[in-house]
């Protein structure tokens, strides 16, 4: 199989996924779509109402902005393979749950694996701290360089936020045209921001606060 069936046999396998309760209130998984050989991949947060109803990423109000703002900088949905964290929508449009991100997370490493993208854009915040760092906030990480396994990540605010605010709106299209020069030009080692590791737990904090007598 090349790379564009594998992809199409995980999308297959992701649309009857039973691994987390966001599978009993979809209509439609929404897998991603997009360029199996693309250097850039969009990762946003979930599925919304639209996308649920049709199987596809970012269809909707936010996505028709994405999409739209995007061309604008000379980037085509073609060109480039979207996905979310999670793939089923969350009821209501909540925020996926930490264990719905961590069952769904699978998917997303082996469509990354597959696609093997030289730049990965996280959509939004949750986006951000699940393929860079839970330590990392939006605000602040916006329109940074960040690289993880030899792939560079460039965080954008999420279209949704730029929708609800006429200052963020501001900032989401700063975010694009920063993205579009950083993808036409080499980045220097020097660019890019460390990762600030989460703590590992001490001795004691396994220990549940009290400190081991041996
Ligand atoms: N918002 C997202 O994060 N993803 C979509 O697919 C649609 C809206």
């Amino acid at each position: 199989m090349d790379k564009l069936e594998l992809l199409s046999a995980l999308a297959d396998d992701i649309r009857v996924c039973p691994l987390c309760r966001l599978a009993e209130t979809r209509t439609l998984a929404v897998p991603g779509e997009g360029n199996g050989a693309a250097q850039i991949m969009f990762v946003g947060e979930g599925p919304g109402e639209q996308e649920d109803q049709t199987g596809r990423p970012f269809v909707g109000r936010s996505g028709k902005l994405l999409t739209q703002e995007l061309l604008k900088i000379g980037i085509a949905r073609e060109q480039i393979f979207i996905t979310n964290i999670v793939k089923c929508r969350p009821p209501g449009n909540r925020d996926p749950l930490s264990d719905e991100i961590a069952a769904c997370n699978d998917w997303l490493s082996a469509q990354i694996a597959l696609i093997e993208p030289k730049f990965i854009v996280p959509v939004g915040g949750p986006s951000l701290k699940t393929l860079v760092s839970p330590k990392l906030g939006i605000t602040k990480a916006r329109s940074k360089v960040y690289r993880r396994d030899g792939i560079l990540f460039i965080p954008i605010l999420h279209p949704a936020a730029a929708l609800r605010s006429p200052t963020t709106m501001e900032q989401f299209l700063e975010d694009l045209s920063n993205l579009k020069e950083f993808l036409n030009r080499e980045i220097s080692d020097e660019e890019i921001t460390p990762i600030e590791e989460p703590k590992a737990a001490t001795k004691e904090e396994e220990d549940g606060g009290t400190l081991s007598l041996f």
